[in-house]
């Protein structure tokens, strides 16, 4: 067992560790909007963190002891969008990770295509598959960086056609999103996935799993064997 006291480590050795173990990250590609115009910018501190209303976080450090730009403009404007980044927009959003000073318009920069958002006024990229249009519901400073922590609150869903059928089930496969590794540029694509069927536990005995997944039968439902162990029998 390796193993560390975190009263004994600094900061960078902290990230160092964290972004290394919690991966693959997924990326929010965050617009906003300010008295300095657009900006675009990705985070991998990033998830969703409820659904009753929608809810996204995702966590911004600081830059040299200044706010980054996008918080300036969350704290001028509480609105933002929140992109999923898919294989297909890595190079422009690696742009926007440029540390540009403010007023420069990232989304202009990387070549993306600004949107005018419903619900919200900062700009929505229309390359990106999934686009949330947000409210800030919290901005919590945490730590000694420190870090902000941004709370939304999902007011409007944008898919490209195709990505969600009439059940609402959403094709991954066709936001073919990436996710971000430890530092270094290290990224993944989910090209290898795999399906494991819930075991549900009722009254004491299993019941039956509420769907049979067969192997082959399509891209979210090939499951190799070695990833699901077979059902024990079902006694009632
Ligand atoms: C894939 C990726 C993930 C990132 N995740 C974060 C993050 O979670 N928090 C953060 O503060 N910066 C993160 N960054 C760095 C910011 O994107 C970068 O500092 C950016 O310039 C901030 O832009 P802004 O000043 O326009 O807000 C990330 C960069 C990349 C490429």
């Amino acid at each position: 067992m390796t193993e560390f006291d975190a009263d004994t480590l600094d900061a960078q050795t902290q990230y160092k560790l964290l972004i290394g173990s919690i991966t693959p990250r997924p990326i929010a590609l965050v617009t906003t909007l300010g008295s300095h115009g657009p900006n675009a910018a990705p985070f991998s501190f990033f998830n969703g963190i409820g659904s009753d209303p929608a809810m996204v976080m995702f966590s911004v450090g600081a830059r040299g002891g200044s706010a980054k730009d996008t918080i300036a403009n969350i704290l001028e404007i509480p609105e933002f969008v929140v992109h999923i980044v898919s294989d297909a927009i890595k190079e422009k959003m690696n742009v926007c990770a440029i540390d540009y000073p403010r007023g420069v318009n990232e989304i202009a920069e990387a070549g993306f295509t600004a949107l005018p958002s419903k619900k919200v006024r900062p700009p929505r990229i229309a390359e990106a598959p999934v686009a949330f249009e947000c409210r800030l519901l919290q901005l919590l400073e945490l730590g000694r960086a420190p870090y902000q922590v941004v709370i939304g609150e999902v007011v409007y869903f944008h898919y490209h056609e195709g990505i969600v059928d009439e059940k609402f089930h959403v094709d991954v496969g066709k936001i073919d999103p990436i996710g971000r590794l430890a530092g270094r540029g290290g990224y993944t694509r989910i090209t290898d996935r795999f399906e494991m069927a819930h075991r549900p536990f009722r009254n004491g005995a299993f019941a039956a799993p509420r769907e049979q997944v067969e192997p082959g039968s399509g891209k979210m439902r090939d499951i190799s064997p070695r990833a699901v162990p077979p059902f024990p029998a079902v006694t009632k």
